[in-house]
């Protein structure tokens, strides 16, 4: 008899069935901890996407760097989320029946884009930028959760005002050098995206990375962890006095 479903068929039952599962205990840890205001209503909750992509595959099991996909977060104010092109790099050739798949080589074949929902976003009055974060070190995980173990994406944090300052005021439990940025001086960029070689190769962790690859935001650094942080924010010219003004954010 012909094969009437694709063999990756029972990956569609299984990414419907990881959405039943995540969502409520990702909301559950979500919500632990933070206020109930509606702008955490979506914190851990999987937005519905034309595709369901899974940065957990693609990157834990592909090892795809962020990069690849998100272009332009190391030089720019936003990430950017990847055309169809880059999906299309690799599932003209691999997967290419894949019912999944069916918008992507829709929007590929009509070139129309497709529209993802954008689930991290903060008010128009709010000025944000990647770059800079990134190259100071600091993980996207810090602000987006565990995003290498997302099956379907969600939000990791609300994005407070409150959150952002807690930061912002001390920059110094926050910053901080990886064992391999101390040896061989990988910049403080690299140490971002390394994590992932790391986690994907198994590699021990120390401490505060075990927390950032779980998605946690409140690791408590050591005393000699804020030393070291206090260094490197001297070293890196971070702008303290000024970090927490009206006007860094709003502007
Ligand atoms: C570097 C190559 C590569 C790129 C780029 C890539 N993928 Fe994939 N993708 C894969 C591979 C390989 C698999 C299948 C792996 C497996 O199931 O073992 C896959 C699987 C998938 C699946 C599951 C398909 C199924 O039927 O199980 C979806 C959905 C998917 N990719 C979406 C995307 C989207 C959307 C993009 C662009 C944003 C993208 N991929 C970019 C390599 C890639
Ligand atoms: C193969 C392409 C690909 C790779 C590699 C990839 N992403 Fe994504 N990412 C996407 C796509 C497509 C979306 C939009 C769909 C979604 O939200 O799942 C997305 C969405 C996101 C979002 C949510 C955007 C929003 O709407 O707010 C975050 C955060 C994110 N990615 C972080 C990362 C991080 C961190 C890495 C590296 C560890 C990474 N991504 C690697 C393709 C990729
Ligand atoms: C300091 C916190 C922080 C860090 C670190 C961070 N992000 Fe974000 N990210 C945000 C915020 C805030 C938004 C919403 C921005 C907006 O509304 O303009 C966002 C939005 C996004 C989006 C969707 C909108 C866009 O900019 O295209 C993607 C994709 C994304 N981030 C990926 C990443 C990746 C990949 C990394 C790590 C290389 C990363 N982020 C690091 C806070 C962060
Ligand atoms: C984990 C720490 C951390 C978090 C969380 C964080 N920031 Fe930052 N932010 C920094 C550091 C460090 C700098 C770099 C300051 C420097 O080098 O002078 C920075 C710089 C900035 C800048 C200055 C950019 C420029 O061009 O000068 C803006 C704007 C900014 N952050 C906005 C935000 C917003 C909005 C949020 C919350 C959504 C946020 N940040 C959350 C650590 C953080
Ligand atoms: C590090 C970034 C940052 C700095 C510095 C900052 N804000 Fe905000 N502010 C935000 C973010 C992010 C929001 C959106 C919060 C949300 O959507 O819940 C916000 C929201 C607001 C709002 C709207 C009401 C609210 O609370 O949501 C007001 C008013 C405001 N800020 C005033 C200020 C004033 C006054 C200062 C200086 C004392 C300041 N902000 C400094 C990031 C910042």
């Amino acid at each position: 008899m012909a094969q009437i479903f694709h063999r990756r068929s029972n990956t569609i039952a299984l990414v419907s069935l990881v959405g039943v599962f995540i969502a409520p205990v990702g909301l559950i840890l979500g919500m632990s901890g933070i206020t109930r205001s509606p702008a955490n209503t979506n914190v851990g909750v999987a937005l519905d996407q034309p595709v369901p992509f899974s940065h957990e595959h693609h990157i834990t099991e592909l090892g795809i760097d962020c990069r690849y996909c998100h272009t332009s977060v190391e030089k720019s104010a936003s990430a950017g989320v990847p055309p169809t092109q880059t999906c299309m790099s690799c599932h003209s050739q691999i997967w290419t029946n894949s019912p999944l798949l069916m918008p992507v080589r829709a929007s590929y074949k009509n070139n129309t884009p497709v529209v993802w929902n954008q689930i991290n976003k903060v008010p128009e009055f709010v000025y944000f930028n990647h770059s800079i974060h990134v190259n100071r070190g600091i993980n996207c995980n810090r602000c987006h959760g565990p995003v290498q173990k997302m099956m379907l994406t969600y939000k990791g944090n609300p994005f407070q005002m409150r959150w952002c300052l807690d930061c912002h005021r001390n920059p110094e439990k926050n910053i901080y050098q990886s064992s391999e940025a101390k040896k061989s001086g990988i910049s403080p960029r690299e140490q971002v995206f390394d994590l992932y070689w790391k986690y994907q190769a198994g590699t021990k962790l120390s401490p505060r990375e075990q927390s950032l690859a779980d998605g946690f935001d409140d690791y408590a650094p050591s005393q000699e962890e804020v030393k070291e942080g206090e260094k490197l924010v001297e070293h890196y010219g971070v702008k303290t006095k000024q970090l927490a003004d009206c006007s860094i954010c709003h502007r």
